[in-house]
């Protein structure tokens, strides 16, 4: 078993050689036309903000795609001058940091237009801005008449540039049925059009989340905003199964995250004893237990109590009682070699066993994006592969 060293008690390891490998695989779908913008939100899906920006610029992503300003001001500071496209809410307040940063902003309302038109004014620039098309989601986007409207206002705005229409796919990877996907690709694909024949025909049309990036070429237009997938995760079974359903391009993701700990202390514990707190476990035979300095303030779900397994030597060691803030317990009784100071995967490979996200999204009722999104922040993230060696704090440096 390999003991870790250090002074982390709890870690991700992000394998930046599979980050770059799955943005190449998901390059290898698009025609040269097409351009990719890694969606690296949510501190880029729990895996570290610029670790895996870089890794993505490094296989080839040609654009960034954040939620937030904030984000993007990581981004700029840690040296990306990669386009990069705000996907959510600007405060006003926001306004004219959007515009000196040059960010492109997603706009879907009258008040946002104007008053990005007033900071670019101030500051004598011009920002560039991407229309949202309401197609089914009701979330952001705008319907066809106050598009039209909204991009006469855009074009009345000398500082503003509308650059690209967006839409965002309702239920994509919901189901195996892409009548209501299809529906919406049609409709976005009407209303620029619509748009188009008004006088407003921007650069950059674009509507692909990860599942159409992998299952539906048509709408890969001018530019996809894959973000699950870049982290070598599908998007939902139904994606994986429609993939192979479907006579797409065969692609390999490779999840890049693992999630890991030590054992702080194996004690043995005597059968007629309890385990933890509210006694929910108790002992019927004498057991090895270990006890994991990691816990639900980590961003160890609660709900994994008496439910998970974590890997301990290759090997499958289950939860015992509740996780609780710091801590958790595992039942080590089978792997003898275990001893305090041993490594512990969560999430992730050990040997031939695997804890991916996908099962500890069943177990807990979520999804795989919530799972390696809730890591705590102040868990540290760690680079590994082949990219791991390059210096990460560089400035303005083109791919
Ligand atoms: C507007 C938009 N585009 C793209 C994505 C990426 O989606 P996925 O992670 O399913 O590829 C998201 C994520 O939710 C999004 O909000």
């Amino acid at each position: 078993m390999t003991v870790a060293r250090g002074l982390a008690r709890t870690w991700c390891e992000v394998d930046l050689a599979r980050l770059r490998a799955n943005t190449q695989a998901l390059l290898g779908l698009l025609t040269p036309t097409t351009k990719l913008a890694a969606v690296v939100k949510a501190d880029a899906y729990g895996h570290g903000l610029s670790l895996a920006a870089r890794a993505f610029v490094a296989g080839g992503a040609h654009w960034l795609a954040v939620d937030s300003l904030e984000e993007a001001e990581r981004l700029n500071a840690a040296g990306f001058d990669q386009p990069t496209l705000v996907m959510g809410w600007l405060p006003p307040e926001a306004y004219s940091e959007a515009v000196r940063l040059g960010v492109r902003v997603v706009v879907y309302d009258r008040e946002t237009i104007n008053g990005l038109a007033r900071a670019a004014e101030g500051l004598k620039r011009t920002v560039p801005v991407h229309l949202k098309l309401e197609t089914g989601n009701n979330r952001q986007g705008v319907r066809l008449d106050e598009a039209l409207a909204l991009a006469a206002q855009i074009a009345r705005s000398p500082g503003v540039v509308l650059e690209g229409l967006s839409t965002h796919f309702a239920d994509i990877e919901d189901t195996t049925d892409h009548t209501f996907a299809r529906r919406q690709l049609e409709l976005f694909q009407e209303n620029s059009e619509r748009l188009g024949a008004a006088g407003h025909r921007p650069s950059m049309v674009h509507a692909a989340n990860s599942a159409a990036t992998l299952l539906c070429p048509e709408s890969h237009l001018n530019l996809v905003r894959p973000g699950i997938a870049s982290y070598g995760m599908w998007p939902s079974r139904e994606t994986f199964i429609s993939a192979l359903m479907g006579r797409n391009e065969r692609v390999v993701l490779s999840p890049a995250l693992t999630w890991k700990t030590r054992i702080a202390q194996v004690r043995a514990v005597a059968a007629g004893e309890s385990i933890g707190y509210g006694r929910t476990h108790q002992v019927t035979h004498p057991i090895r237990l270990a006890v994991l300095p990691v816990g639900y303030y980590d961003g160890y779900d609660r709900r994994l109590s008496n439910l998970a397994y974590v890997l301990v030597g290759g090997r499958r060691a289950p939860v015992l009682g509740r996780v609780c803030m710091n801590m958790v317990m595992v039942d080590v009784t089978d792997i003898p070699g275990a001893a305090a100071g041993h490594e512990v995967v969560l999430l992730g490979e050990q040997g031939s066993e695997r804890v991916s996200a996908e099962t500890l999204a069943d177990w807990v009722g979520t999804i795989n994006y919530e799972v390696t999104t809730r890591i705590a922040p102040h868990v540290p993230r760690v680079p590994v592969g082949d990219l791991s060696h390059l210096d990460f704090s560089f400035r303005k440096e083109r791919q």
